[in-house]
């Protein structure tokens, strides 16, 4: 049993005979991995652009500050909690969103992160699990399970966020870069495979960015070590500006599909390229 809980003003609406209609239809939009970081910037500023949310994570307590936070500024939000290596728990979403009126036109796969930073040959094979189940098979089962709203949108847009680890590797990085590539592989097949019907594929490959979690969770909850991932990096990118990268390409009209977006903070020219200063 999946608990939705939905919040927001109202939809505008009719009556036409003895039911009441909608007539302004505000259009759904699905975030994963809401309950942090990026995905919760995201939700953040998709609201503000008139989408009424839908947030999807585990943490049901973090998405109901998110949603809060959404509808006191006068946003529309829901939240569903989801797991997405389960795909009885995908399937719950997929019905969560079906109940909801509106078109549902944009799906923003977020959800995922690294674990680690050994070498191949030391790596833990539960690591790489954890991180192709989340990033890889967690987008795969998402998309496919939300596809049908998409399509029958007319309008749909299918967001993968996979990184620049998706487009190059990095020592001690592999099982990472070799999810993020799986990813990016998807993203570029998806867009292959659908081309002709009416959605549009986003692949968002950022560099480094500073959110509050995700060097946490590579490092087992390791602060000192999360911290010194950005060390002496002046600005690093953060979670808002990832947002609005999405934001951006959600927005254009629905003729233009921005492919592939790479952005990194200025102080990073490349993967193994950081300017950084102080001790
Ligand atoms: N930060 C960076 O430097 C960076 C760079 C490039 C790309 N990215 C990518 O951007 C995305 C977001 O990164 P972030 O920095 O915002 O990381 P984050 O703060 O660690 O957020 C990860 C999100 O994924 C969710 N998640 C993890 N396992 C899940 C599961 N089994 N089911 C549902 N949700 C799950 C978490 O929610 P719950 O734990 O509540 O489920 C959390 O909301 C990731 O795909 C990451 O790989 C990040």
């Amino acid at each position: 049993m999946i608990h939705i809980s939905q919040r927001g003003p109202a939809a505008d609406s009719v009556e036409v005979g003895k039911v009441r209609k909608n007539v302004r239809m505000t259009s759904i939009a699905i975030v994963t991995g809401a309950s942090s970081g990026i995905g919760a910037a995201t939700a953040r500023r998709l609201a503000t652009e008139g989408f009424h949310v839908v947030v999807a994570a585990r943490r049901v307590d973090r998405l109901g500050e998110l949603v809060d936070g959404i509808v006191s500024a006068g946003g529309r939000a829901t939240t569903v909690p989801c797991d997405l290596t389960s795909d009885e728990s995908v399937a719950g979403l997929a019905a969560a969103v079906a109940d909801l009126d509106g078109p549902v036109t944009l799906l923003v796969n977020n959800a995922g992160g690294a674990r680690g930073l050994d070498p191949v040959e030391r790596s833990p094979v539960a690591d790489w699990q954890w991180m192709f189940d989340v990033n890889v098979l967690g987008t795969l089962r998402v998309t496919q399970a939300l596809l049908p709203a998409l399509e029958a949108s007319g309008a749909g847009t299918v967001v993968v966020l996979s990184s620049t680890a998706g487009l190059i590797v990095y020592e001690g990085g592999g099982g990472y870069a070799a999810a993020k590539h799986a990813q990016t592989a998807l993203a570029e097949t998806l867009r292959l495979e659908l081309c002709g019907r009416p959605i549009r594929v986003v692949e968002i490959d950022p560099g480094m960015v500073h959110t509050e979690e995700f060097a946490l969770v590579r490092f087992d909850g390791d602060a000192d070590r999360a911290e010194a991932v950005y060390a002496g990096v002046a600005e690093p990118l953060v979670a808002d500006d990832i947002a609005d990268c999405i934001a951006w390409c959600a927005t254009r009209p629905h003729h233009v599909n921005i492919d592939r977006l790479v952005v990194r903070p200025l102080a990073q020219a490349a993967q193994h390229k950081v300017h950084r200063v102080g001790p």
